[in-house]
C-alpha cells in the first residue's frame, strides 16, 4: 500500500484488521518499545477529545516519538481563516504522520488527498472513527475470544454516532447479528441498513430498550446522545435521557456478555454498573493505547517483532 492513511475503516481489509489486532496484542504485552525514535507525530484536534488524543499521545510517548500539535483550534491560525489545506500542507512539512479530529465529515479524506504524510482519522463529524472501531474490535476479541458470529446490541444515537457507523462496517467481516435500539429521531441512517442488506447481515430495529434486546446480546454497545450534533437543542432535550442502563437490567445476561461504550458517558450507564465484571468500558479505553501503537506502526511501515 502506497498511501498508508487510515481515513475510514474500509481502508482496512479483514486481513489487515486481524493482523493489526495481533500487533496490538504485542503492545498489550510490552507497551514500551522505541520504534518511533527520530519521528515527529502531529495531533491536530479541531474538536474536543480526552481518550483519543491522550491515548494517541501516550502511544507515541511509549514508542519514543515526539509530539507536536494542538487540542484547541482557537489557538491556531485556522482561527484567522487559514484553510484546512494550508494547515495540512504546513504540518506535513514538520511531521512524519498527522492524527486529526475534525468536526466536518470528509475532512480526514480531504486531508489525506493533500498531505505528503499519512493521515489518521481520529473522528470526522458524524461520519467515521476508525481507530475507535479498531479498539472496539480488539476489546470484543479480548472478551469473547473471537470476532465471529456474535450478537451486538447497539443502543443510543445511531444517527450521528460515528463510532456506531464504523463498528457496523468493521464487524461486517465477521458474520455478526445486530440489534439496533434508538428513538426514531436517532435511528440508523438508511445507508448503513442498505450496507447490512447488501452483505446479508441480519439486523433488528427497536425503540424499546427491553430485557430481550439486552439478554440476547454478547456485546451491549452503549452510546451517548451527542448534544454537539444537534442544531435544535429542543430536539436534544427530547431524547437525551431516553435509554439509561441500570445494574438490575444486566442480571439475566449471558456469561460472556460485556458492556462497551466508546465514552464519554453522560448518564446512559448508571455509575453502579461500573462495579459489574460485565462492564468493560474502562478497559476498552485502555485498549485504545495498544491498538493506536499498532496503527501508527502500520501507517509508518514499522515492523513490530
Ligand atoms: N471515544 C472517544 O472518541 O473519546 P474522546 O472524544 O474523549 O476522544
Amino acid at each position: 500500500m502506497v498511501n498508508k492513511s487510515l481515513v475510514s475503516i474500509t481502508d482496512y481489509s479483514k486481513e489487515d484488521i486481524l493482523r493489526i489486532l495481533k500487533i496490538a496484542e504485542k503492545f498489550d504485552e510490552k507497551p514500551n518499545r522505541r520504534l518511533l525514535e527520530g519521528k515527529v507525530c502531529a495531533t491536530l484536534f479541531f474538536e474536543p477529545s480526552t481518550r483519543t488524543r491522550l491515548s494517541f499521545e501516550t502511544a507515541i510517548n511509549r514508542l519514543g516519538g515526539r509530539i507536536i500539535g494542538f487540542s484547541d483550534a482557537a489557538t491556531t491560525s485556522s482561527s484567522k481563516g487559514e484553510t484546512l489545506k494550508d494547515t495540512i500542507l504546513m504540518v506535513s512539512n514538520y511531521a512524519d504522520i498527522i492524527i486529526m479530529r475534525h468536526h466536518l465529515e470528509g475532512a480526514a479524506r480531504y486531508a489525506s488527498e493533500v498531505a505528503k504524510v499519512p493521515i489518521i482519522n481520529a473522528g470526522d463529524g458524524a461520519n467515521q472513527h476508525p481507530t475507535q472501531t479498531m479498539l472496539d474490535l480488539y476489546s470484543i476479541y479480548k472478551t469473547q475470544g473471537t470476532l465471529d458470529n456474535l450478537t451486538i446490541t447497539i443502543v443510543g444515537d445511531l444517527k450521528y454516532g460515528r463510532t456506531v457507523h464504523s463498528l457496523i462496517i468493521g464487524m461486517s467481516h465477521f458474520n455478526p447479528r445486530f440489534i439496533f435500539v434508538a428513538p426514531e429521531e436517532l435511528s440508523l441512517p438508511e445507508t448503513y441498513k442498505q450496507f447490512c442488506d447488501s452483505r446479508g447481515i441480519p439486523y433488528e430495529e427497536h425503540t424499546d430498550f427491553s430485557p430481550d434486546v439486552i439478554n440476547q446480546a454478547d456485546i451491549l454497545y452503549m452510546t451517548r446522545v451527542q448534544r454537539e450534533r444537534f442544531t435544535d437543542l429542543m430536539e436534544y432535550e427530547k431524547v437525551k435521557n431516553v435509554y439509561i442502563l441500570r445494574k438490575d437490567m444486566i442480571e439475566k445476561t449471558k456469561n460472556n456478555f460485556r458492556i462497551l461504550h466508546p465514552l464519554p458517558r453522560v448518564n446512559e450507564i448508571q455509575q453502579d454498573v461500573d462495579d459489574s465484571p460485565k462492564a468493560y468500558y474502562f478497559e476498552q479505553a485502555k485498549n485504545g493505547m495498544f491498538i493506536r501503537e499498532a496503527i501508527i506502526c502500520e501507517a509508518l511501515n514499522i515492523k513490530v517483532d
